[in-house]
């Protein structure tokens, strides 16, 4: 049984400063996930440190808040089926080592502090990270109706 699913995805300040937003997104795209909202945003640190509580006293946490502070990041929520699993496996491993080619941190990330992506962990994670970046009425619902070669 398959589950329609919303995750939240952020491509962190390297992405935007790369130039590389279009392929970043594109690998969700060609996937056949849906984006439905999408907002490029400067996070404050409130909302970085709200953001990564999990990781608040692990030894990469100051430069991981530092780095989320350096650019605009690109925030989105993305819908699909196991969107959740599907997502973290196109975003590929966190250690930068084991990231394979063909997943977005294996083809862009050379450092795992500067991995280029954020994809939520679990359903849980996706719900209270949504809700800190969007608000209900940002969500935009389409139909594939248009896309017959789709
Ligand atoms: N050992 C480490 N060295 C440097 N940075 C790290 C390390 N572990 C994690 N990070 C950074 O902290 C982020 C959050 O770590 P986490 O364990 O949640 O990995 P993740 O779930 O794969 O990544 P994210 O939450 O950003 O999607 C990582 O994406 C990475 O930028
Ligand atoms: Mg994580």
């Amino acid at each position: 049984m398959t589950t329609q699913e919303r995750t939240f995805v952020m491509l962190k300040p390297g992405v935007l400063q790369r130039r590389i937003v279009g392929d970043v997104l594109s690998r969700f795209e060609r996937k056949g996930l849906k984006i439905v909202a999408l907002r490029i945003l400067r996070m404050d640190k409130a909302m970085v440190e709200a953001h990564y509580a999990e990781h608040k006293g692990r030894d990469f946490y100051d430069k991981l808040v530092e780095y989320t502070l350096s650019g605009p990041v690109i925030a989105m929520v993305i819908e699909g089926e196991e969107a959740v699993g599907v997502t973290r496996r196109l975003a590929g491993p966190t250690d930068f080592h084991e990231s394979q080619p063909g997943t977005i941190r294996g083809d862009f990330a050379a450092r795992t502090r500067l991995n280029i992506v954020h994809a939520s962990d679990s359903a849980a994670s996706a719900a209270r990270e949504i809700a800190l970046f969007f608000k209900a009425e940002d969500m935009c619902e389409w139909e594939d109706n248009n896309a017959q070669w789709f």
